[in-house]
């Protein structure tokens, strides 16, 4: 199903304190076939990624290691900032959000993507992606 308003879940951990975590992301939480996994790290604290929009990608987003910060926008106008600041916490990333990022410099994004890279997927220009119909 390709929902259409972003958010936040968390999958609880399996273990305990004395013997460590396991946390899984599947099905139901991950509601499309995952066709690409990526994930990013060492970003200096002073750099936000992001800065563009997808026309169809849907993406579940986990910090596997410190914390994230995503700031979304729609084309409406409508503005949501997620906290990703802890492994079990995934976020929900429907199609054409704008996104800024912002990242701990231990964090550890982990992306479940439902396509491969596609650039011509991308909108880089936010004039262009607030106008595109
Ligand atoms: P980008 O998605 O713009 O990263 P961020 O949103 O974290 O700033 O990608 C950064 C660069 O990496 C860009 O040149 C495209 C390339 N890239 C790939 O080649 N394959 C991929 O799967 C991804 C996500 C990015």
């Amino acid at each position: 199903m390709n929902k259409t308003i972003p958010y936040l879940f968390q999958i609880k951990g399996i273990g305990s304190e004395i013997n460590g975590y396991i946390t899984v992301a599947q099905s139901p939480e991950i509601s499309f076939d995952v066709k690409r996994v990526y994930w990013t790290y060492y970003t200096p604290e002073d750099i936000v990624r992001g800065h563009h929009a997808h026309k169809s990608l849907q993406q579940v987003i986990f910090a596997i290691n410190g914390s994230i910060v995503f700031n979304l926008e729609n084309r409406p106008g409508e503005k949501y900032r997620f906290a990703l600041d802890h492994p079990s916490k995934g976020l929900y990333i429907p199609p054409l959000y704008w996104r800024t990022i912002e990242l701990s410099r231990n964090a550890v994004l982990l992306c479940l993507a439902s396509e491969k890279y596609d650039e011509n997927d991308y909108i880089r220009d936010y004039d262009v992606f607030k106008k595109e119909k």
